[in-house]
């Protein structure tokens, strides 16, 4: 920009509406319209997601930056132009000029963003309509959150699994529920994300489009342990889902037989009650680090509170995990209502199970 003088000869500043303002507001305006097509169409911030869900909000996302990205080139133009053109000369110590705003702009400046963010809710409004419809076909999931995993029972199939598997190309729906406090249940790569709360059932739909493993996670600060508080969906063809349910389902029938194998029973509960996520165990390939690892055991129960034997000291240790805190452990992290969340029996296999860790 040259130099300017900012007065003319007659010491008047420069009108705001004259012909150069609306020559830069033409071209700031042209500038603006592209920019804002070419981020909203190639959209550089999303990878690509993978459910029929996920596609439909980045095209909402896409729209959305897009309208910002003109918002922004043409407030940033302005505001550039304005320093440039009317800013204070250097050697101007004179008064600016007494500006009483102008009525037309006002209106401008107010009815085009409300046009805007009306245009933007409307269309969020579709696109949610439009993912949260039911189909006849759908595979219902009851997703269970608790302090610090998931667990996904399949009501038709009646069967309970630690990581998510689902056909691909068909819908499923998810009624979610916390038994404690709340979390949100995320899948970054299918774009879908809501809260697991305790008191209600929230519900969602997700369908994938392309098979593979992706991450489930914890969006909701829900204790010490929410950052390992994951687990994955995984979209597989329908024929290698049928087999997967078929293998859990023998896997439940092994469990209901081999109640007799304390080690089988113990490992279960150990891995489907959320243990694993904060304690290493190599027999259960638990590999948790918040709490003290317990590869040896049984080796070291017995001597940790003297008069109390190892059984009762584990269970005291997992029913009032307070009561004992290992050296280097911070108390409070482990949830302190396994007493209600396992049966009396369970509590028992869990300590059968801890002590046979040699
Ligand atoms: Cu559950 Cu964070």
């Amino acid at each position: 920009m040259s130099h300017a003088p900012r007065s003319d000869a007659s010491g008047r500043a420069p009108a705001m509406f004259d012909t150069t303002s609306r020559l830069v507001a033409i071209v700031i305006g042209i500038v603006a319209v592209v920019a804002g097509l070419v981020v909203g169409i190639n959209n550089p911030i999303l990878s690509r997601s993978t459910s029929i869900e996920g596609a439909s909000i980045d095209q909402l996302f896409s729209l959305t930056l897009g309208i910002a990205t003109v918002v922004f080139v043409i407030v940033q133009g302005f505001l550039l132009y304005a320093i440039v053109r009317f800013g204070r000369r250097p050697d101007d110590d004179t008064d600016g000029p007494p500006v009483r705003g102008d009525t037309r702009l006002e209106f401008l400046w107010t009815a085009i963003p409300a046009i805007v963010v009306f245009f933007v809710g409307f269309m969020s409004y579709q696109v949610l309509v439009d993912i949260e419809q039911p189909q006849d076909d759908a595979l219902v999931v009851e997703v269970k959150g608790f302090q610090f995993a998931w667990e996904f029972y399949y009501p038709e199939q009646d069967l309970t699994a630690t990581e998510m598997h689902v056909p691909v190309d068909r819908q499923v729906h998810l009624k979610m529920r916390s038994t404690d406090v709340i979390h949100s249940f995320w899948v970054p790569d299918m774009r879908i994300k809501k809260d697991v709360m305790p008191d209600r059932v929230t519900e969602t739909y997700i369908t994938g489009t392309e098979t593979g493993a992706y991450p489930i996670v914890c969006t909701e600060l829900c204790g010490a342990g929410h950052a390992v508080m994951r687990s994955q969906i995984i979209v597989q063809s329908d024929a290698d889902f049928r087999a997967w349910v078929a293998s859990q389902q023998t896997t439940s029938a092994q469990a209901a037989a081999a109640a007799t194998d304390p080690a089988l029973a113990g490992r279960q509960l150990f891995n489907n009650s959320g243990c694993n996520a904060c304690h290493a165990l190599a027999d259960a390939r638990a590999v948790g680090a918040l709490g003290p690892a317990l590869d040896g055991y049984a080796a070291v129960a017995p001597d940790r509170v003297a008069g109390q034997s190892a059984e009762a000291y584990t269970l005291e240790s997992i029913v009032k995990p307070n009561a004992h805190i290992v050296e280097g452990y911070p108390a409070n992290l482990m949830p302190q209502d396994y007493g209600l969340r396992l049966a009396e029996e369970d509590l028992t296999k869990l300590v059968t199970y801890l002590l046979e860790m040699k």
